[in-house]
């Protein structure tokens, strides 16, 4: 039986070669609130203190710049687990997709260079080698040079067309892995553009 699950696997990797998408946002102010949230659950207001930092959307390109200041009450040393969930809209509300990711601490990789976030977000911030050691603990400030969002995806499987949206949930955990009362929920909207 698993030799040919296997075989099987490897075929289909074979035959759906990577589609290259660009994902074009919906809102210009990038970040919405997810929508029914209990009281517990913050935007990204809550994260971050965005008074300095400007979002612009000129030529359909989002333009990011300035500084955000971490205000989120978090307890250093907690645990951050960030996922990431695609849903997809189909005719009477969204749907998730198999696309999902679930980072079960992103403190010591979000700097990291392969990674997704850092190629769009975090390679941007001027004094990371400050920062990069707080993660999110409060009153961090992270410095951004002006930056271009860009954010091109490799997927295999289905083609993507139509509105998706990606749901963002940040969740800290303490030492005793008890997830803590506040947690952050950020909502991107957008289409797939196909690249190739
Ligand atoms: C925003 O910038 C002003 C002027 O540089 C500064 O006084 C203020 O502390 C900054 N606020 C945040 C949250 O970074
Ligand atoms: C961001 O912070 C730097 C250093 O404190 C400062 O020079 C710059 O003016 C700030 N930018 C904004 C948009 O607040």
């Amino acid at each position: 039986m698993y030799p040919y699950a296997v075989f099987f696997i490897i075929l289909l990797v074979r035959q759906s070669s990577a589609l290259k998408y660009l994902f074009v946002p919906e809102n210009d102010e990038f970040f919405s609130d997810c929508s029914k949230q209990p009281d517990n659950v913050l935007n990204i207001n809550g994260l971050f203190d965005m008074s300095n930092f400007t979002i612009m959307q000129k030529d359909g390109v989002i333009q990011m710049s300035g500084n955000s200041t971490v205000i989120w009450q978090i307890h250093p040393g907690d645990r951050i687990q960030v996922s990431f969930q695609l849903f997809r809209f189909d005719r009477i509300g969204w749907f998730q997709t198999p696309f999902s990711m679930t980072v079960f601490n992103i403190c010591p990789i979000l700097y990291d260079e392969p990674q997704y976030w850092y190629k769009y977000w975090t390679k941007n911030i001027i004094n990371k080698e400050d920062v990069k050691d707080k993660c999110v603990s409060p009153g961090t400030q992270l410095i951004h040079k002006p930056f271009e969002l860009n954010l091109v995806f490799e997927l295999t499987g289905l083609p993507l067309n139509g509105r998706y949206k990606n749901i963002v949930t940040v969740k800290p955990f303490s030492a005793k892995n008890v997830m803590r009362k506040t947690n952050i929920c950020i909502e991107v909207e957008g289409q797939f553009e196909r690249l190739n």
